[in-house]
């Protein structure tokens, strides 16, 4: 990283260490409710100890998953705080959803895209700009590269996006975050802030200038009914073999709000595939693909599997801010190195600080320009 981009950053990280108290940020000053454990409990070692009891998941990553848990500070870990409270545990700070909070899955698992599912779906929540793709929710941009849009979950709405971004793409993105980055991705090292936080955030996470990502606030833009100024710094996150982000909301602490307001879309592009069996998937806790008044207490997890190009939407928040809390959900450890680009959409106007002098504004000229290569200028 340049050394002109250390001192801002090692700022923005102190004042995030110094202004939370019950809430925190891992990689970011904008993270969501998540609070400290008090006693230090979570290492973001990968060297654990296998545990040795039978689970029941198999493979690496169930394995990568039992060593999170039984890092060896945990045989320390103190059982009651220095409050003489129990550390907190997922369960008490995510407390399960009862089942009275409404969710709608997708009525048929086999149905194709139905646009008036969709337009139900998204009511009250950020715009699709629905105008720009079929009645099988194919796009209509004359470029290269059609995407297909799918409905995976109805209330609250997910969405996927298959052949977002083109293998060219994924390419260049992924690339960006070699070494320490670009000049226009800036590693924030994460690592750092998860070993005191609930929330274990094992990944590394790049923050990017505007103009060094065109091609994603253009396809942004051509997606959602979203200006430049209410996207917040785009990120590169890589995840290597072990490496995780467990449950946690994009939500942002209200204390926290004056800068932009509520994040209202999670827009998430995968740049690589990991096959089944490998992790990797984004998995919301509260959502199932089927009803479970129909197939029981079994109904599968909504959990999305990582191919090269697709891209996820979510909305943390409702189009008037309030929070969604059915939206938790988690970055399922990976065997293999799994990268992301991401974006999160404001209400207003949001100002980016990272990396230093980081301007929507400065990305106008070359976003309108990718809206020409891509065809979506018309
Ligand atoms: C789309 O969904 C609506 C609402 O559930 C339903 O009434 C309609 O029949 C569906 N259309 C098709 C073509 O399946």
């Amino acid at each position: 990283m340049p050394r002109r981009h250390l001192l801002p950053l090692l700022v923005v990280v102190a004042s995030s260490c110094v202004t939370v108290v019950g809430s925190f940020a891992i990689a970011h000053r904008h993270h969501p409710r998540v609070r400290i454990a008090l006693s230090a409990g979570f290492g973001a070692s990968s060297t654990a100890r296998k545990k040795k009891t039978k689970k029941k998941k198999k493979g690496l990553v169930a394995a990568l998953e039992g060593g999170e848990i039984q890092s060896k500070k945990d045989s320390r870990t103190p059982q009651l705080d220095r409050f003489g409270l129990p550390p907190p545990t997922e369960e008490s700070v995510f407390p399960a959803l009862d089942d009275s909070v409404l969710r709608a899955p997708l009525p048929r698992l086999d149905a194709a895209f139905n646009k008036t599912l969709v337009e139900r779906a998204i009511g009250d929540h950020l715009g699709i700009n629905l105008e720009n793709f079929d009645d099988e929710g194919l796009s209509t941009h004359r470029g290269e590269g059609t995407w297909q849009l799918n409905l995976l979950h109805c209330d609250p709405p997910v969405f996927s996006i298959d052949d977002f971004f083109t293998s060219e793409e994924c390419q260049e993105y992924m690339e960006m975050t070699a070494g320490d980055g670009s000049d226009d991705a800036v590693q924030v090292l994460s690592p750092t802030f998860s070993a005191a936080s609930i929330s274990r955030r094992t990944s590394t996470t790049w923050f990017c200038r505007y103009k060094g990502v065109p091609t994603l606030l253009a396809k942004a833009q051509r997606l959602l009914d979203v200006d430049l100024s209410q996207i917040e710094e785009p990120q590169l996150v890589r995840y290597r073999t072990g490496e995780e982000f467990s449950w946690h909301y994009d939500e942002i602490p209200t204390k926290q709000l004056a800068n932009g307001g509520q994040r209202l879309a999670t827009l998430l592009v995968y740049l690589n595939d990991m096959d089944e069996g490998m992790g990797g998937a984004t998995i919301f806790r509260d959502l199932h693909v089927e009803s479970r008044a129909k197939v029981g207490r079994k109904a599968k997890t909504l959990s999305v599997r990582p191919q090269a190009g697709k891209a996820l939407l979510f909305f943390p928040a409702y189009k008037d801010g309030r929070p969604d809390v059915r939206t938790l959900h988690k970055g399922e450890i990976a065997s293999e190195t799994k990268k992301i680009a991401q974006l999160w959409i404001h209400e207003g106007v949001y100002k980016a600080s990272v990396p230093d002098e980081n301007r929507q504004q400065d990305a106008e000229e070359l976003v309108l320009r990718e809206n020409e290569r891509l065809g979506f200028a018309i």
